[in-house]
């Protein structure tokens, strides 16, 4: 492609460290959309004759179908999916495809071709997201009442619905979908017609081609058009944030599924066994995404070292760019859709969410704040009073709902019966109503907001 300047070859190890065919032939499609874009153009802007433009279409709707029965063929040789394709146009048709390059380079076509891609990757994971906000609020809704304990430091804390619980990751994954969409509008211009660096000298219609490949408009600087990978990052960036969201997730599913909680049993589908040890039901799946996440902050982190120290315009270090975001996205999509199969299949053990939340006096807040409210006791007193309730309910080996009214009366004797009203976990959660609390209305009222929302009954 430029041999003309060159009186040797390229070494086999140059061949090989420059060549990004192996993994670049991914952008296939849009580099095909990128191409029949230009080429129409050109011809409407009189740069290339309709005779040429339609052959050029046509052998590149070839190439296309090909790609597509048989797979991009890897010549190291042609270095990357644009020469790829180029050579093989020109072996159909002929010198007529050496037109196609007119007032185009490979640094604005890759940089199209890339940015069609994310466009593309973000609105797959965005519908991966949506189905896995389906099964969470699904599942929230079946268990608006179901009670668990609520941990801070991991610690037993106060009694909180399933559904609650399950709910907070609904709204993670919100903003999750939520910075992709902004990721997408913001990556959402073309860069084509910025050519090497410069710009061109040719009359093209950089409106046009930004319109016939649905992007919102031209990019405004040759310059940045062609070294920008901020739409890249931008998609590295929200997958990071929407995977850890997942490992949360797949870390709370392998504590609960452990032996001592027994709080899930996760399906078959999403478990392993042991080859040694007969009883094994390892929680595989969950671990991997809970892995994955941490590769795939490893990918954004790998772009931003391949860019922070780059001059304008186009370096080849760019041509790192692809492998990191292939990578993310392909363990971002599969984390997506194992932990939606998760959420979907997986059986929470109501009885033992519920001894749980009862054995762990979590309503300790509970009796605090009824000493307050009905025996106008200044809270920090309550607190005290509360502690040495507890005290004695742990040598006891009870409930706090269980200590005899007249144990409770030694600690004070402004305790009287009304108090085991307070105690009881079902009571506790249905009073934390404030908006947004963990009480069962309060969560079927976000449940049916967030069923309006993704548009299901
Ligand atoms: N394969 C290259 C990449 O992915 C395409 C751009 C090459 N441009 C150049 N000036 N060598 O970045």
């Amino acid at each position: 492609m430029w041999g003309g300047r060159f009186a040797e070859g390229p070494a086999a190890v140059m061949r090989e460290i420059n060549a990004s065919i192996p993994f670049d032939k991914r952008l296939w499609r849009q580099d095909i959309a990128g191409s029949q874009a230009h080429v129409a153009m050109l011809a409407k802007q009189g740069i290339v004759s309709a005779p040429d433009a339609q052959a050029i279409a046509d052998g590149l709707a070839q190439v296309g179908a090909e790609y597509a029965a048989d797979g991009v063929p890897e010549d190291l040789a042609l270095e990357d999916i644009h020469m790829a394709t180029e050579s093989r146009l020109a072996t159909l048709i002929g010198p007529a495809a050496g037109r196609l390059h007119t007032a185009r380079s490979r640094n604005d076509q890759v940089a199209t071709d890339f940015r069609l891609w994310v466009r593309d990757a973000i609105d797959s994971v965005d519908a991966g997201l949506a189905a896995l906000q389906v099964a969470l609020v699904k599942r929230a809704g079946e268990h608006a009442a179901s009670v668990m304990p609520g941990f801070t430091h991991l610690q037993v804390a106060q009694p909180v619905t399933l559904g609650h619980h399950l709910m907070a990751y609904y709204e993670m994954i919100a903003r999750d979908r939520s910075r992709f969409v902004d990721a997408r509008a913001r990556g959402n211009r073309s860069p084509l017609g910025s050519a090497a660096l410069a710009g061109t000298g040719f009359p093209i219609d950089r409106f046009a081609t930004a319109e016939a490949l649905g992007f919102d408009g031209p990019t405004a600087n040759s310059l940045d058009s062609v070294s920008d990978r901020d739409f890249a990052l931008d998609y590295l960036m929200a997958a990071t944030q929407c995977s850890l969201h997942l490992s949360r997730l797949a870390e709370e599913f392998i504590i609960w599924a452990s032996q001592p909680f027994g709080f899930v049993s996760l399906p078959d589908a999403y478990s392993t066994g042991s080859s040694i040890m007969p009883q094994k039901r390892n929680p595989d799946a969950a671990e991997l995404v809970r892995g994955h996440s941490g590769r795939i902050a490893g990918c954004m982190v790998s772009l931003t070292m391949t860019m922070k120290g780059l001059p304008l315009a186009y370096s080849k270090d760019m041509q790192d760019d692809k492998p990191p975001v292939f990578e993310a996205h392909d363990l971002l999509a599969l984390s997506i859709a194992a932990m939606t199969g998760m959420v979907e299949t997986v059986t929470f053990r109501k009885d033992r969410l519920r001894a749980a939340a009862e054995m762990g006096f979590a309503t300790a807040t509970d009796l605090a704040d009824w000493l307050v409210r009905v025996a106008d006791i200044p809270f920090r007193e309550a607190h005290h009073i509360t502690g040495m309730a507890v005290r004695l309910a742990e040598r006891l080996g009870v409930a706090l709902d269980a200590l005899p009214l007249d144990k409770l009366r030694e600690i004070d004797e402004r305790i009287d019966q009304r108090v085991f009203a307070a105690l009881g976990v079902d009571a506790s959660v249905a009073s934390r109503n404030s908006h947004g609390g963990t009480a069962p209305d309060q969560v079927r009222a976000r449940v049916a907001e967030a069923k309006a929302a993704l548009g299901i009954e």
